[in-house]
């Protein structure tokens, strides 16, 4: 039995002991920074006067656009988007001037004493306005197979519809936060919280006008991305580096969480279009679909976003005659940005929301309508762009869950709880995900790494990804210490550096441990040719026999043995000794490029995913139609990742990632006033899940046996699928709303479905079942 690692918060966060910028020790030179932002949502600035501030007791610097040394720019795909207003302002939260002080009430001081004066402009606040002002970010991007037209046209049933799914705020624990402390000459050190460092130091050498080999970024850990500092964590950076260089001394931003939640983007709100072309078993024959995405105001991964949102939109469903269309639209809000799922959760929740009325159009069981429709393993297994769905694992997925949920059972008993309660009800719903795993921009999808072995035997594992919660740094320990052969206390993970692994890909699309544990296992692959030579002479020297082939050199236990001969066994901290004082190199570099994925634009077709995550869920809830609230009574759910590297960290990844899904869907509601204000902007009006809302009855389970080959340790990525399963728990209470009306009629229905839609959309099933039992007493 393999020792148990656990993740880093197991003690270290409970215990306080993980340091966080926050926690870092700061010296008496630490100023503290404070953005100040824009409060229009589209404006010219007629009047910018920052002379009163700068008096202000404590403060040390108040900049503006003017005073950026280099380009005022900060776009990190397309340079769309300023570091600090100059003329125009394009949203609320936009910010305008910094302010580095010596402490907060100075900061508060001065915000107070800068004057802004607006001339406010045309603004626009939703997708609707967008799309009547032909407010188009980029070119549509779109996916097509077969003539769906015509399909549609033959089709013996249609169903077509609109679907709005909100955005979601990241509330990551930790908001954005920077420390950036000017060195020698021009260098600068920033502490990060991104999830992206090689980018953060691109845009701080940006704004500053330096080259990249004079900014260092480092990343210990963050609280939290999700997404949220895959660019969003740059901007913190460029603007405390800013302060830094203007005072000489080193400036922390961290944002206030109101502020966060104001002036950072959130997952895309989209407004989607169907239909859908089925027969009498519910087989889809055609499905055309057009995507459109709430941009905000700047590009930012808007259209990596989009692309990953029509690469998700069959789900997993083979669709014979399709056209997938995906646009972004402009509007005056925050840029939108990353989070898991990476628009994978808006594609998808349009085909299961249209599965979901097939079922109930045709009075079939829906899980049964999915089934009927999941990809096939020989034929009818090409999505629509193309890519084959290979080791298909819905339909042992879909007999296990069924079995273990007890779903047909459970269903009935539903049927007879609904019947008893006139108030209170039940619905329940099974909902698959399959997610593809690679970075959609095909490049991205390389790592690096570089392992420092010491005279001592321990190992320094640097690597390009950040540790953001997920249990990166865990697993990588592991790859260390199952290609080593070490125990955990010889090998430390370090804090990532741009100065250690240079020109990394964000930690993001799912791939940290895939990538970059390959870049680990090839780092150390490079030193094990080199230790060979010294393991052979070591063993010749030692002990007797015939010569030891390279390839029975193994390391286990702290040791490195010969795998034909057992007895012939060396300490590893004695071999790294010996090849110290042969001169050769204990220090290797490592890389690694995801093999054979590509994907074109143009023509909507490729490869773009090495491989595909599964997996199902069935959940089942309750609702209160006098109140609207809703609980979950019973989640079931399996998920296959392949190998797993470590259970505890993929099993709290598959709960937290689901919890977060069912945020979204239930209780999550962005909602913004007339002006472009944010009205739910701190915890107490936007209201995520907690321990309360999680499932009374949580069952989650791995998928086993089923070796995930050409990865490492034959694992698969597990970070952001499991999001996509709270469909499962949106569409229960779609059912559990559906049977106050005795499932006669479809529901009126939205993501998410707050109290307030389940209260709205039962009063109306029950308004309108009164009429009916009125008109036919009238008849008698
Ligand atoms: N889990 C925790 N605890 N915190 C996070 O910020 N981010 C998610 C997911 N799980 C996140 C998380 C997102 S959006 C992604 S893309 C992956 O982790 C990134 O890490 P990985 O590629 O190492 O799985
Ligand atoms: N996921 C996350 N981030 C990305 C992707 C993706 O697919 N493509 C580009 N950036
Ligand atoms: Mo995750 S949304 O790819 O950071």
């Amino acid at each position: 039995m393999e020792p148990i690692i656990h993740h880093d918060s197991a003690t270290k966060h409970v215990t306080g002991e993980s340091v966080y910028i926050n926690d870092m020790l700061a010296n008496d030179q630490l100023l503290l920074g404070k953005v100040v932002f824009s409060k229009q949502a589209h404006a010219n600035i007629k009047k910018l006067n920052i002379a009163k501030a700068l008096k202000v007791k404590g403060v040390h610097a108040v900049l503006i656009a003017k005073d950026i040394p280099g380009e005022n720019q900060m776009g990190p795909v397309i340079h769309d988007e300023k570091c600090l207003a100059e003329k125009e302002v394009v949203c609320i939260g936009q910010a305008i001037a910094l302010i580095a002080a010596e402490n907060e009430d100075a900061l508060h001081e001065a915000e107070k004493k800068i004057l802004i004066e607006y001339e406010s402009l045309d603004v626009i606040l939703d997708i609707e306005t967008a799309i009547e002002k032909d407010n188009l970010l980029a070119p549509p991007r779109k996916i097509e197979r077969g003539n769906v037209e015509e399909a549609l046209g033959k089709s013996p049933h249609i169903i077509k519809g609109e679907l709005k799914t909100n955005g979601q705020e990241h509330w990551y624990l930790e908001t954005q936060t920077a420390l950036a402390v000017p060195c020698e000459g021009k260098e600068m050190m920033i502490y990060a919280s991104t999830q992206n460092p090689t980018e953060t130091q691109a845009i701080v050498a940006e704004v500053m006008g330096i080259s990249k080999n004079e900014v260092e970024v480092e990343v210990k850990r963050m609280g939290g991305g999700f997404g949220g500092k895959e660019t969003q964590g740059n901007h913190v950076a460029a603007w405390a580096a800013l302060l830094a260089r203007a005072t000489k001394r080193p400036v922390k931003i961290h944002l206030f969480r109101d502020d966060d939640q104001i002036m950072t983007g959130k997952r895309h709100r989209y407004l989607s279009k169907y239909e859908i072309g089925f027969d009498e078993q519910g087989k889809i024959l055609a499905y055309k679909v057009e995507l459109n995405a709430d941009a905000g105001h700047a590009t930012d991964l808007s259209m990596a976003i989009l692309e990953r949102a029509t690469l998700h939109a069959d789900n997993a469903y083979f669709l014979p005659d399709v056209q997938i269309i995906g646009k972004a639209w402009r509007t005056n809000l925050p840029s939108n940005t990353a989070y898991r799922g990476f628009g994978g959760p808006q594609g998808i929740a349009v085909i299961e929301m249209a599965i979901d009325r097939i079922a109930r159009f045709l009075k079939k069981d829906a899980a049964e309508i999915r089934l009927l429709n999941f990809y096939k393993h020989d034929n009818n297994c090409h999505t629509p762009y193309g890519q084959k769905v290979e080791h298909n694992r819905l339909y042992t997925m879909y007999d296990k869950i069924i079995a273990s949920s007890a779903y047909f059972n459970r269903k009935k008993e539903i049927e007879k709880f609904n019947c008893e309660n006139e108030f209170v009800k039940r619905g329940i719903a099974l909902t698959p995900v399959k997610f593809g795993i690679s970075f959609t921009t095909s490049f991205l999808n390389q790592a690096g790494a570089l392992i420092n072995i010491y005279t001592d035997g321990t190992v320094l594992v640097n690597h390009g990804g950040t540790e953001m919660g997920q249990g990166l740094n865990t697993k990588i320990l592991q790859i260390a210490m199952a290609e080593l052969g070490l125990s955990p206390d010889k090998i430390k993970v370090n804090a990532t550096n741009t100065s250690k692994v240079p020109n990394t890909s964000p930690t993001a699309a799912s791939t940290g441990s895939d990538i970059n544990g390959m870049a680990v296992k090839n780092a150390i692959d490079t030193i094990k040719s080199r230790l060979a030579d010294v393991v052979i002479a070591e063993f010749e020297k030692t002990f007797s026999g015939v010569k030891t082939q390279n390839e029975n050199i193994i390391y286990n236990n702290n040791f490195i043995s010969d795998k034909l001969n057992p007895e012939r066994k060396i300490e590893f901290i004695k071999i790294v000794q010996q090849a110290y004082l042969k001169q050769v190199s204990l220090s290797s570099t490592g890389f690694y490029k995801t093999p054979g994925i590509y994907f074109d634009r143009e023509k909507g077709q490729g490869k773009p995913f090495y491989y595909f995550a599964y997996g199902m869920s069935v959940s089942e809830v309750e609702i209160d139609t006098l109140t609207g609230m809703y609980s979950l009574l019973r989640s079931d759910i399996i998920h296959d990742v392949g190998d797993s590297i470590n259970e505890g960290i993929d099993i709290g990844q598959i709960e937290g990632g689901f919890v977060q899904g069912q945020g979204w869907v239930t209780t999550e509601e962005l909602k913004w006033d007339k002006k472009g204000n944010l009205i739910t902007h701190s915890p107490d009006t936007y209201k995520i899940p907690t321990v309360n809302d999680i499932p009374k009855d949580f069952r989650v389970e791995l998928l086993k046996d089923v070796p995930n080959e050409g990865t490492i340790l034959k694992s698969k990525a597990v970070g952001e699928p499991p999001f996509m399963l709270a469909f499962s728990v949106w569409l229960a209470i779609k059912d559990a709303v559906s049977a106050v009306g005795n499932h006669c009629e479809e529901p009126e229905f939205s993501l998410p479905a707050t109290y307030e839609v389940i209260l709205l959309s039962s009063e109306k099933l029950r308004a309108k079942q009164a009429v009916s039992s009125i008109s036919k007493n009238s008849v008698y």
